[in-house]
């Protein structure tokens, strides 16, 4: 938090929202579904790609943003495994700017500590695509700040069904596969997240109510906040806006409120909700 307050220029507005904000309850783990880089490219009459090459410059704001913040790890949407039906000309665009933006943001993310990972089906990519991402997993390896998931070729069934599968495959490998109990540990652990808290925060850009195969196990209890900016428009601004907005709900994680609690003893509840119910307890 402090890294962020020094990053931003003395009066800005950003840094009100900041001072507005909890440094104990922050979110450790944000999820982004980064959409609307088509339609910023329409509005503008340009082609898509252009719109993606937006986002670029908001992957990179919001990235160094979270760093700053000392959140414990980003997850970025960047390609699904259903973005593959996307014409080939968009998808070949789409490796140029991700090998183009890790060239250029190596040096950042050694600066601010950030440790890149890929998640998703890799195999698939092509090879230098592949052989880039690797290259920028390896140098950052070492890197002792935020963690920068970018899912790439990603999609939440396909991951569950890798982590089942793995599973398996260890059983059988040891020879347990008879007596094989499958738990929700055992799944998390083998998720392409595993090790890292689930996300606190999952942040959708251009307005739809969504969660396209994203993250589908990790999200469990993650609050949701939807916005209409277009990736390229999201700025720090609307990082910390959202950011406020979470600080402002209450987590019950299928609890009750803390206003719903009781406050009365538990034998007098009892006796009133039975009068209330009408209904003989059993
Ligand atoms: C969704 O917008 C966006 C994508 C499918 C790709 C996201 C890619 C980037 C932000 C740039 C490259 C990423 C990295 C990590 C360097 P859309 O095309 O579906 O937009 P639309 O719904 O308005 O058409």
């Amino acid at each position: 938090m402090k890294e962020l307050l020094k990053a931003i220029p003395p009066g800005e507005r950003d840094g009100r929202i900041a001072a507005q904000l909890d440094p104990k309850c922050l979110p450790a783990h944000v999820a982004i579904i980064m959409d609307g880089n088509g339609r910023w490219a329409r509005q503008r009459n340009y082609p898509r790609l252009l719109g993606h090459k937006a986002g670029i410059a908001s992957v990179k704001t919001i990235t160094e943003a979270c760093a700053q913040l000392g959140l414990e790890a980003l997850t970025l949407y960047a390609f699904s495994v259903e973005n593959w039906k996307r014409p080939r000309h968009e998808v070949e665009g789409l490796w140029r700017l991700l090998r183009y933006y890790l060239r250029r943001e190596l040096p950042n993310l050694m600066r601010n500590e950030i440790q890149l990972v890929a998640i998703g089906r890799l195999e698939l990519l092509p090879t230098p695509v592949q052989a880039e991402l690797q290259y920028a997993a390896e140098k950052t390896a070492k890197n002792r700040g935020m963690r920068l998931n970018l899912a790439i070729n990603y999609g939440g069934r396909t991951e569950i069904l890798d982590a089942v599968n793995a599973i398996i495959e260890n059983a059988r490998a040891e020879g347990n596969l008879d007596v094989l109990e499958i738990n929700e540990e055992a799944i998390s652990s083998h998720l392409y997240t595993a090790g890292l808290k689930d996300p606190d925060l999952l942040i959708r850009t251009s307005g739809e109510m969504r969660v396209s195969n994203f993250l589908l196990w990790q999200i469990a209890y993650a609050e949701l906040y939807v916005t209409d900016t277009l990736w390229p428009d999201f700025t720090r601004t609307q990082l910390l806006e959202a950011l406020l907005d979470y600080q402002n709900r209450e987590r019950r994680f299928g609890g009750l409120s803390r206003n719903a609690l009781p406050s009365v003893d538990g034998a007098s509840l009892l006796l009133e909700e039975e009068e209330a119910l009408e209904l003989p307890l059993v």
